[in-house]
């Protein structure tokens, strides 16, 4: 018994406790933590958690991870001497979780054993390494002509309803069996529709390689602001692992917002107009961790597409132009073509890749080199056709030409293209084959065109991922392909060729920019 006594010694843990003097919705304001660093987590009653966001000498602004009615002034608050971090690691593939790692899924506890900080250092410039792998989105219109590779940022923006998510969602759904972990993170969505992108990828099988960060909008806005940066380590977590990773962020206008309540709620004095600083730093420090890493770092890569919203076609705004400067391309949706039926609603000519082409396989770059110079004067040339004026027929073929680019770049959501079959429709396009086909009749000439690629001699595909251009056999082969299926399409010798028709001809676009087909059907 003595010996036991003196044995004993008790631990001593210094426990730091501070005491809540406000609440309000999504923050708490709490004095008594004199040593607390920026961005430490605190623990409340109950459980909630908070980050130290506000440092001041007698008080620091707190951002609650959890629901604000729990909380009192006069409430208890403990320092835990941590910074937030979120679980990683296998076990969150095919899983739905918040940005603290909860299941949504009602599938039970993630296991993992792995946790990573939500907030990491971007990795160093020497231990990058140049995009060259594509990232095939299965889009016939962004993997022709703004071609995306493995860690690249690319940005989709545009204004509300006019396919955004589809695009994203699309992408994720076109890596089965392309090695790549995807990472999609719905940040203030409707419940509604986040629900919708996650049965359309379990629909398809997408889910066995993805993992979904959700943020709903009726979350705190702590919660919706740290939701990017749990998504991004836990796709750090795979990439360092050597692996390639997707990430989506759905959308970023919505993080933006949150960050804004935050700090008008912490009274963060406002800089110019509202935070434009910040928010490109907010943004900026997210999207640095996208990346490929150099082969002695394992050769992984983020790949990032993030998503942003614009108002009335303001592209100029200073969220999307902070994030077009951010990222290395981006692709901009046009609710007048999204209304025009013209689906994915591309807007080619305000669309950029700034890295991809590199990455671009050299097959396809000999199959699609001229088609977006082809398509931009057409844009050009169709302003002037609206006017009645008399063509000459070298504008009008290059007029018919480009209405049938566009034409064969529609697709339907959720049914991507593979590249074989996309090499085929480009190819048949850049030869002139579809030309003489009427419009009415596209969609089917290119269908038809997809299914003869079936026929593509396996040797000829494996070319297609290593050779440095298209040899000219092959070429000719492809192209005969093209031309027996579409035998069935060309007008009769004895019929007209299929030039202007009633219901092509050009109509007025917003703002009297480029006018726009009405196009025959609304789907490919
Ligand atoms: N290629 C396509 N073919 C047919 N329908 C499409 C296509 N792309 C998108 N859509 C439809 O357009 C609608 C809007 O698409 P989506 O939800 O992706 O747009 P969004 O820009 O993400 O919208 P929000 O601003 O609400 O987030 C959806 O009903 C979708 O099914
Ligand atoms: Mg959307």
């Amino acid at each position: 018994m003595k010996r036991a006594r003196d044995a004993f010694a008790p631990r001593l843990a210094g426990r730091e406790i501070g005491t809540v003097t406000s609440v309000a919705t999504g923050i708490a304001k709490v004095s008594g933590l004199a040593n607390v660093g920026f961005e430490e987590l605190v623990k409340f009653p109950g459980e909630v958690l908070g980050l130290a966001f506000n440092v001041d000498e007698d008080e620091i602004g707190v951002v609650l991870l959890g629901d604000c009615w729990l909380l009192h002034a006069g409430d208890e608050v403990e320092r835990t001497g941590r910074v937030m971090d979120v679980t990683v690691g296998d076990g969150l593939i095919g899983r739905v979780i918040d940005p603290l790692g909860r299941p949504l899924d009602g599938k039970g506890r993630v296991v993992s054993s792995a946790r990573l900080p939500i907030e990491r250092p971007a990795p160093a410039i020497m231990d990058r390494a140049p995009v060259t792998v594509p990232l095939q989105s299965g889009l016939k219109v962004v993997d022709a002509l703004i071609p995306i590779g493995r860690g690249q940022r690319e940005l989709i923006l545009g204004d509300r309803q006019t396919g955004k998510t589809a695009i994203a969602v699309d992408t994720i759904k076109n890596q089965a069996g392309q090695n790549v972990v995807c990472v999609y993170c719905a940040i203030g969505q409707r419940a509604s529709a986040v629900a919708k992108a996650v049965a359309s990828l379990r629909a398809q099988g997408a889910m066995d390689y993805t993992v979904v960060v959700v943020a709903e909008g009726n979350d705190t806005p702590g919660l919706t602001y740290i939701a990017p940066y749990a998504a991004t380590s836990i796709a750090e977590h795979f990439m360092e692992a050597g692996r390639d990773v997707l990430i989506v962020y759905d959308d970023l206008t919505h993080h933006a917002r949150a960050y804004r309540e935050l700090s008008l709620l912490l009274r963060r004095p406002p800089g110019r107009e509202a935070f434009p600083g910040d928010i490109f730093y907010i943004h900026s420090r997210l999207l640095e961790r996208a990346t490929h890493l150099s082969a002695e770092k394992g050769g992984g890569s983020i790949t990032a597409l993030p998503i942003i919203e614009t108002e009335a076609q303001d592209i100029s705004a200073y969220i999307p132009t902070n994030l077009i400067s951010i990222t290395d391309g981006q692709i901009y949706l046009s609710p007048s073509l999204f209304e025009l039926g013209v689906l994915p609603a591309v807007d080619v000519a305000k669309s950029v890749s700034r890295v991809g082409g590199d990455a671009q396989r050299a097959t396809y770059r000999s199959v699609a080199g001229d088609l977006k110079l082809a398509y931009a004067q057409f844009e050009e040339l169709e302003t002037f056709a609206r006017f009645g004026a008399t063509l000459d027929p070298n504008t009008r073929a290059s007029i018919e030409h480009g209405r049938r680019i566009r034409a064969c770049l529609k697709q339907a959501e959720g049914a991507p293209v593979s590249m074989p079959e996309q090499i085929a429709v480009l190819l048949a396009l850049t030869a002139k084959l579809f030309d003489r086909i009427p419009l009415e009749r596209m969609g089917d000439a290119e269908h038809a065109v997809r299914e003869a690629a079936a026929q593509i001699p396996a040797a000829v595909r494996a070319r297609f991922d290593t050779a440095k251009s298209l040899d000219e056999g092959d070429r000719t082969s492809i192209l005969d392909l093209a031309r027996g299926a579409l035998a069935p399409f060309q007008p009769k010798p004895s019929d007209k060729p299929a030039a202007k028709k009633a219901g092509t001809e050009a109509k007025s676009g917003p703002n009297g920019a480029a006018p726009r087909e009405v196009p025959a059907e609304k789907k490919s």
